[in-house]
């Protein structure tokens, strides 16, 4: 089993002082998919960032698939690792569905055409072809979640990190995100508040408090030992 992300003693201070993190040490393999769960504040998201290079660590290590997260390795690492924000309007800034998600491959060197046809690939895999005129404002919350995620698969990432995504979602996109991952094959993070999305997707758990990882089992034994 080929080991997909691999963190060692991560600590990262904000530049106000606070301290977020404070010696995480997690991994993960190949085609897993664990919840990261813990309270407002503990440091889920700011881990989150660390695992495409969008923070650097005040000390300790962040590999992916072998290679740290620094330097020249970064753009290599940000097609792997497709990080989903919580909030799509954040990630979404292109005047179409289609320019948007053909954005990374045309950055990554692919000609146009490629480009394009990576985007329409990648919008089918969400069921949002159709859409792939529109602009990405004018879209629904779920839509938009689809299309974020289209964005990171059309640079066929080994990993999918997503930050609270129902948030924004009503129950019946709620379901259909978790149907819609539930098929993809890549190694996921799903960082939640929402338990039937986590259950329907993620056998283990790891918690988070104060800055730490202080438990990491199945969900359930998770969900138990913190009453969460
Ligand atoms: N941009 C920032 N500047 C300073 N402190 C921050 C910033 N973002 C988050 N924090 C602090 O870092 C800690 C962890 O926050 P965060 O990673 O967002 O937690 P979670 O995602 O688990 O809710 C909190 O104390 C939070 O206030
Ligand atoms: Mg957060």
């Amino acid at each position: 089993m080929s080991r997909i992300v691999e963190v060692r003693g991560l600590c990262y201070a904000w530049e106000d002082g606070t301290e977020a993190l404070r010696g995480i040490d997690f991994n993960l393999d190949a085609g897993q998919t664990v919840a990261l769960l813990g309270p407002n504040g503990s440091g889920k998201t700011t881990f989150a960032l660390h695992l495409n290079g969008l923070l650097q660590p005040s000390a300790g290590s962040v590999l992916i698939d072998g290679v740290a997260v620094r330097g020249k390795h970064l753009a290599a690492i940000r097609r792997k690792v497709g990080l989903v924000f919580q909030d799509s309007d954040n990630q979404l800034f292109m005047p179409t569905v289609l320019e948007d998600v053909a954005f990374a491959p045309l950055s990554a060197g692919l000609s146009p055409e490629q480009a394009t046809d990576k985007a329409i690939a990648a919008l089918r895999q969400v069921g949002m072809e159709s859409k792939s005129g529109k602009a990405p404002w004018h879209l629904s919350s779920g839509e938009k979640k689809r299309v974020a995620i289209a964005g990171i698969l059309a640079s066929d990432p080994l990993l999918l990190v997503l930050d609270e995504p129902t948030t924004f979602l009503d129950p019946p996109g709620q379901r259909s995100l978790a149907t819609l991952l539930a098929g993809l094959p890549q190694a996921k993070i799903l960082i939640t508040h929402d338990m039937p999305f986590a259950r329907s997707l993620a056998a283990e758990a790891v918690f988070f408090q104060e800055g730490s990882i202080t438990a990491r089992g199945s969900l359930e034994q998770i969900v138990t030992q913190f009453d969460w």
